[in-house]
């Protein structure tokens, strides 16, 4: 039995998903639910290299970062993900990405070359939620500038190319810090006030939208309000020209541009103390849940897109009742979500009445296990 609306059934997601000498997973071939997909296994069997193989078709690189050696299966010299995409449109698009230790890469887009994996992003939002997702609390500001930037570059058409423009000014402002006198690093600061001051903008717009969204989901697991303080990189009552001329001498000593959105941080809070010192470890986790969850529902509010949801092992720390909030929020969405864990069973009963699927990963071959709809 579906409990969904018709129309609603199958929004962008991913169909198919073949993987080849990928980590542990020589072949592998997935014909995916577009709502709930339990990938189950033992430690080792091959189950994160799935949504490693996932995050890689839409970014193109891996979460780890750029180095291709570690993820080309050992003894192979190159490997492919291929997908085929059910757009929101209900259209059906076939996205390939070959990474080679010896020669170019390439990436295709229905059958056509693309020359930058921004595309694929573009059309292919992916949201991952591992145990490295605890830096977006406890890391350096880079992790929750990144969070506010996915938002912004999926739901702000021209955002990326601003974010590109603007790191490629301030990268010519450091090296003429680094080797110039003033006059040669003043002359990038009008582009990249320009700029700087737009992405500051658009991502207090987005804080102010998202604030809710977040606050709602939290609450259903917290009693508790947070409350976040965007710092945008700058002093609150300059320019960002003013405020670059201001540090010009410490920038030049520094060796870099200490001041502009690059420098932006958010504070998270609840009753005007940070979050890291109220919150439990498992609210922290569901702290860091809402926040991305969140992104996913203003991206459907305000692009009607969804994103596939990655969750490799749902913590630990929560209990039944958790999961039960969790697997409801997601549902509510009708996102397409891969899970991962050793024993998902559990879960089946909570998702059976939408479809789901179940695999079991053994040592890097992946099976669909037959399960009976409830
Ligand atoms: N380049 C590679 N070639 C072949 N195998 C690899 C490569 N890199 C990693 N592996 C192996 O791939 C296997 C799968 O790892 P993966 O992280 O996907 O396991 P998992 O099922 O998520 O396990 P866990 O439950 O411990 O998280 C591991 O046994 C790992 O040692
Ligand atoms: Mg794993």
């Amino acid at each position: 039995m579906f409990h969904v609306e018709h129309e609603k059934v199958g929004e962008m997601s991913i169909k198919t998903l073949s993987i080849y000498t990928f980590r542990n997973l020589t072949e592998a071939h997935l014909t995916l639910s577009p709502f709930f997909n339990l990938i189950a296994g033992e430690n080792g069997a091959g189950k994160s290299s799935i949504l490693e193989a996932v995050y890689f078709l839409s970014h193109g690189r891996s979460f780890r970062g750029h180095v291709l050696e570690p993820l080309v299966q050992f003894n192979q010299q190159k490997t492919i993900l291929q997908a085929l995409i059910t757009t929101a449109a209900q259209n059906e698009v076939s996205v390939g990405v070959m990474k080679s230790l010896i020669e170019d890469g390439q990436i295709k887009i229905g059958g056509e070359l693309c020359r930058s994996a921004v595309e694929l992003a573009a059309l292919l939002p992916v949201q991952l939620l591992n145990a490295d997702s605890f830096d977006l609390l406890n890391g350096g500001p880079a992790f929750r500038r990144q969070w506010m930037d996915w938002g912004l570059f999926h739901v702000e058409h021209a955002y990326g190319d601003l974010w590109r423009r603007y790191n490629h000014v301030l990268k010519q402002r450091n090296a003429a810090l680094k080797k110039e006198g003033g006059a040669a690093v003043r002359c990038w600061d009008e582009e990249l006030t320009q700029m700087g001051e737009k992405m500051a903008l658009q991502r207090a717009q987005y804080i102010e939208q998202i604030m809710p969204l977040s606050n709602d989901i939290f609450g259903r697991f917290c009693d508790f309000s947070f409350y976040f303080q965007y710092e945008r990189g700058w002093g609150a009552d300059l320019s960002l020209r003013d405020a670059l001329h201001g540090s010009l001498a410490r920038d030049q000593h520094l060796g870099y541009t200490s001041v502009g959105p690059h420098r932006a941080d958010l504070k998270l809070s609840i009753e005007n103390k940070a979050v890291q010192a109220i919150l439990s470890r498992g609210q922290q986790k569901w702290l860091i849940y809402s926040l991305k969850l969140a992104q996913g529902q203003l991206l459907k509010q305000q692009t009607d897109k969804n994103c596939v949801y990655l969750l490799d092992d749902v913590p630990a720390e929560w209990d039944a009742q958790r999961q039960k909030i969790l697997i409801g929020v997601l549902r509510d969405m009708l996102s397409q979500v891969l899970i991962t864990g050793i024993d998902l069973s559990y879960l089946y009963e909570l998702t059976g009445d939408l479809p789901t699927k179940m695999f079991h990963v053994e040592r890097g071959v992946v099976t669909q296990q037959q399960l009976q709809a409830v």
